[in-house]
């Protein structure tokens, strides 16, 4: 009777799951999406709890001590993130949650290594596989993801003192890694002939860290959202595989859901990059790291001039970049569109690239947030054709998503797709300096004929352009 109860929480908890997926599907109902989510675990929680509870295996001081510093450290890390630290903090979560897996995996498989009676119908090479490739899968994906994290980040503070996280690694580690990758499953045959030799275990667990490593070292230039992504189904799949070894069917089923989204937004993003997934991982395309010496220059212009040649403009498109992130401009760039809208009677949209920003839809969330009307957020495949009929480009921190470069055949951006905002009539760029963007390549369209560039931040130059264009 009580199994059947914990089997309807379960499935409870996994249909709550599916539909919070799908709300997840659109920037509208995404919210919501969010807190059916939070209630499917809950329920999911409460279920285990009540399960454990009724068959008398509960330690209610660890449980309710693990329950109240998570909550804690988790509400206190939500509060803390600024919007432009979010991308390091998911891949913060990735990790910890793969780690998580792994953990419970590994603790389950010493329980039987020390003599522990199986339940019935599990074997212990069974468990030995499962606890195998849920160590393989979620120690790669801590220390994979600590990686990604401080290259998100640009870098690291020790002591004070400020260490940057390389953007690169020799060609040479790639050999290394397919090794280190044949080398776990050997040793994840070796522990299934030999399953009560736990060292084989703590092996496999060593070579899986340093293979994370390895694996997210060379990557770098624009290709970091394939691999936050990638961590982010792998941390999937090893909580699914951690939810065979102990016989929890609503973790396999929340697991296996963010291994297949995840490695859905993965192939999403490699097809934002026009990568494949080998390349990504094995290629290194990010390049050397090392970020070019800019040797052009370019005379900044004024809010004012700039609001001059938008009087008469009939179509404008925006495009937002992760310097829009950075400054929290995006209530200045509403106001602006609907400034222009009212004043000039002009056409407003918005140029959304797959990858702009630092983490997927970036700048959807950053402008749903500022009410920007969702029928102007128009996807970079849509939008580009219309860029030969438009007056002025107005880029706000965006660099890497329009750059010309990207056309080329070398560098780390050659062959990435890029929002054609070099066609337009005029181009109006805002951001601090002429400096590169996250690939480190230098951006012809600064320099061009038709090219305004307002140096300043973000905020404080859309605030200007926006009182240029009430006083004009
Ligand atoms: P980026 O190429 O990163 O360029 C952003 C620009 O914003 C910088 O050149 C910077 O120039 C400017 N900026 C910074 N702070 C600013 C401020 N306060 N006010 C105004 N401008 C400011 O941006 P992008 O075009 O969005 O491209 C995103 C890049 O990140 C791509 O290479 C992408 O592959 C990579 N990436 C994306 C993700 C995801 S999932 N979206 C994840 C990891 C990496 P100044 O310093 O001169 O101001």
């Amino acid at each position: 009777m009580l199994e059947d109860w914990v089997s309807i929480g379960y499935l409870i908890s996994a249909a709550l799951f599916i539909m919070g997926l799908k709300k997840l599907g659109h920037p509208r109902t995404a919210p919501r999406g969010n807190q059916l989510g939070a209630l499917a675990m809950l329920v999911a929680v409460l279920t285990t709890i009540a399960d454990m509870q009724f068959s008398g295996e509960i330690y209610w001081v660890l449980i309710g001590s693990g329950i109240l510093l998570g909550s804690a450290i988790g509400y206190w890390m939500a509060k803390k993130v600024e919007m432009t630290g979010m991308p390091e903090m998911v891949a913060l979560f990735n990790g910890f949650g793969g780690a998580a897996s792994a953990l419970v995996a590994l603790s389950e498989s010493m329980k039987y290594i020390d003599g522990a009676t199986l339940p019935e119908g599990l074997e212990l090479w069974v468990v030995m596989i499962a606890a195998g490739l849920s160590a393989l899968v979620g120690w790669m994906t801590l220390t994979g993801s600590l990686l990604a994290m401080y290259k998100l980040k640009g870098g690291i503070s020790v002591f004070g003192k400020w260490i940057k996280t390389p953007t690169w690694g020799p060609k040479w580690l790639n050999p290394v890694k397919v090794i280190l990758f044949f080398g776990v499953l050997t040793l994840i045959v070796m522990a299934v002939n030999d399953p009560l030799n736990s060292n084989i275990l703590w092996a496999i667990i060593a070579i899986s860290c340093l293979l994370g490593i390895v694996l997210v070292l060379p990557i770098g230039g624009a290709d970091m959202p394939v691999v936050v992504s990638l961590l982010n189904s792998l941390s999937g799949i090893a909580a699914a595989f951690t939810g065979f070894i102990i016989g929890n069917s609503v973790l396999i089923v929340a697991g296996s859901l963010v291994g297949a989204s995840g490695l859905i937004l993965t192939f999403i993003m490699c097809k934002a990059m026009n990568r494949r997934l080998i390349d990504v991982l094995f290629k290194s395309f990010g390049g050397s790291g090392d970020k070019v010496e800019l040797t052009r220059t370019k005379v900044g212009s004024d809010a004012d001039e700039v609001a001059m040649i938008l009087d008469g403009a009939q179509k404008v498109i925006i495009i937002p970049g992760y310097g829009m992130a950075v400054s929290q401009c995006q209530h200045q760039v509403k106001e602006f569109a609907d400034l222009i809208a009212e004043k000039y009677d002009t056409e407003v949209s918005y140029a959304i690239h797959p990858v702009a920003g630092r983490m997927p839809g970036h700048m959807n969330v950053l402008l749903a947030e500022a009410n920007v009307p969702y029928e102007q957020l128009i996807e970079m495949d849509e939008i580009n054709s219309e860029f030969p009929d438009c007056d002025v480009a107005l880029i706000i921190g965006a660099n890497d998503t329009t750059n010309p470069a990207a056309r080329g055949d070398e560098g780390p951006l050659a062959g990435m797709p890029i929002i054609d905002a070099d066609l337009a009539r005029s181009v109006v760029i805002i951001k601090r300096s002429l400096s590169v963007g996250y690939a480190g390549v230098d951006n012809d369209l600064f320099y061009m004929d038709k090219t305004m560039m307002l140096f300043g931040d973000g905020k404080l130059m859309m605030g200007q352009l926006n009182n240029a264009i009430k006083e004009s």
